[in-house]
């Protein structure tokens, strides 16, 4: 079972690397015969990458991929606990799955991700959901055919989640959505406590990964024919300080520049860890993109003080601008969160200025959402939502503005485009991203699907823009 004590602990306790621990007997490979699987997936990147190994580990068990849910033998949920709204998607996808398990008895339901964190979901399953068959939580991914073997095997609710700071698990296998780009985690869990945050709670302490684990895995992408790696953690800049090595990001991202590899991507940063060698990298190697999300939150000293930020409006402000000199042709994007307790009109005000000086290319906006276990949920707050919504709004609008102006650059230019598919709204049109991470609908062959392309930008919107291929 969660428990929020557990999760809240940091100690001094020796992170372990282990290398053998998923392991499958004979009768657990073939658990899965015959039956179909479907994932239902929230939240970040970070989960999507665990609906990979996820995948793969089902598909090492014998279990075939469906992609709708009534089709299915077993369904699981990989949850999402950031914010409220999350939080309450995946209880009205769960009403809709009730119905399918009446009509079908067999039915497997599963529980996972974030949420299987959070003692207070998991109460409320015990009392309420009590037909859901499996919970399993982040640090018990590799131990999942045997939590399902156990459930199918007893037929009642079996609950793994464990609420501890986590090791390493490094052979755990992954079942990749894109043949072109890969998510490669490079740190797991965090230790910045900011206090509106339920990621340090969710997904334990931060630690790091062995470079030699990462370069291998991006070198074997490599060998692969892949194209893009994105390095994932939830804070990457502070990647290495937890290893008893010298070793941080720039190192780490110059090595991985150095497989060859044709695109790397990081997030996400925290403007704390950011340092100057890190800037001098970026700009050195051509094969790491110029973008970089960097979360604001607010534009606010003093909420970012209550935040727990560690960083001032005017010291965020002085990175951003170092960035954008040192690193050309960089796009910045940004979150922002809108209505923290107490956050005044002339705080608001404050985050406005901010954008108005940094000019984003874009911007993930919310309005605070209180966490159960986090300190900014037990602060009072006496904005009422109504105020709240309006500020978003009026946030959003100026972001928006800021967006299209960003993305106008481009009008008539030739960029370099990563060709990723077919559009799913054009069926004549191929999508992918540029360099800066700008969403590109392309006029082309589908032969290039797979390979980066000169694009020439015909025409501008605010998320995304259209082009063409050069020389077509
Ligand atoms: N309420 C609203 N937004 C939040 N975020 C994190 N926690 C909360 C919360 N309690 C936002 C932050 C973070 C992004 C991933 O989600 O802006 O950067
Ligand atoms: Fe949450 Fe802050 Fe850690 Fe990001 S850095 S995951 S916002 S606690």
């Amino acid at each position: 079972m969660p428990n929020l004590k557990e999760a809240q602990k940091r100690t001094n306790k020796k992170v372990l690397v282990k290398e053998n621990e998923y392991f499958l007997n004979d009768a657990l490979k073939v658990l899965g015969k015959d039956k179909k699987y479907f994932i239902k997936t929230y939240g970040c990147q970070m989960n999507e990458h665990d609906t990979e190994n996820i995948k793969a580990i089902l598909e090492d068990m014998s279990f075939i991929e469906t992609d709708t849910m009534e089709s299915a033998d077993l369904i699981l949920m990989n949850t999402c606990a950031i914010r409220e709204n999350a939080h309450n998607k995946v209880f009205g996808y769960l009403g809709r799955i009730k119905h399918l398990k009446e009509t079908k008895p067999n039915l497997i339901v599963g529980i996972c991700g974030c949420m299987a964190q959070e003692e207070a979901v998991v109460d409320e399953i015990l009392k309420k959901y009590k037909w859901i068959d499996i919970v399993f939580g982040t640090h018990n991914i590799h131990n999942l055919p045997n939590i399902l073997n156990t459930s199918m095997a007893k037929k009642r609710l079996e609950v793994e989640v464990l609420s501890i700071e986590g090791d390493v698990i490094e052979n755990i296998p992954v079942k990749r959505d894109s043949k072109y780009k890969a998510w490669v985690n490079i740190m797991y869990g965090c230790d910045k406590f900011c206090t509106y945050c339920i990621v340090p709670y969710t997904r334990g302490k931060q630690r790091s990964r062995e470079p030699k684990y990462i370069l291998e895995e991006v070198n074997k992408l490599v060998k692969d024919g892949y194209l893009e790696v994105t390095l994932l953690g939830q804070n990457v800049n502070a990647y290495g300080k937890d290893l008893d090595i010298n070793y941080g990001m720039a190192n780490l991202l110059e090595d991985v520049a150095n497989t060859g590899i044709k695109r790397i991507r990081f997030v996400t940063s925290h403007p704390w860890d950011f340092t100057d060698e890190m800037i001098d990298i970026i700009s050195k190697y051509d094969n790491i993109m110029p973008y970089i999300h960097l979360p604001l939150q607010s534009g606010s000293s003093k909420i970012l003080k209550l935040m727990g930020r560690r960083y001032t409006k005017e010291e965020y402000i002085s990175l951003f601008n170092k960035i954008k000199e040192k690193i050309p042709n960089v796009s910045i994007t940004t979150d922002i969160i809108v209505g923290f307790p107490n956050e005044t009109e002339d705080d608001f005000n404050e985050t406005l200025e901010v954008v108005n000086a940094c000019k984003f290319d874009s911007a993930f906006t919310f309005i605070f959402s209180p966490r159960v276990g986090t300190p900014a949920a037990r602060m009072q707050d006496g904005i009422c939502l109504k105020e709240k919504e309006q500020r978003l709004y009026r946030l959003n609008e100026l972001i928006n503005k800021y967006s299209l102006e960003a993305n106008q650059k481009y009008l008539n230019k030739v960029v370099p485009v990563l060709i990723e598919g077919v559009s799913e709204k054009d069926d004549n049109m191929l999508v992918g991203y540029t360099d800066t991470m700008k969403l590109v609908n392309v006029e082309g062959s589908k032969d290039y699907i797979g390979s980066i392309v000169d694009v020439y930008i015909t025409d501008i919107k605010t998320w995304s823009m259209n082009g063409k291929i050069k020389n077509d």
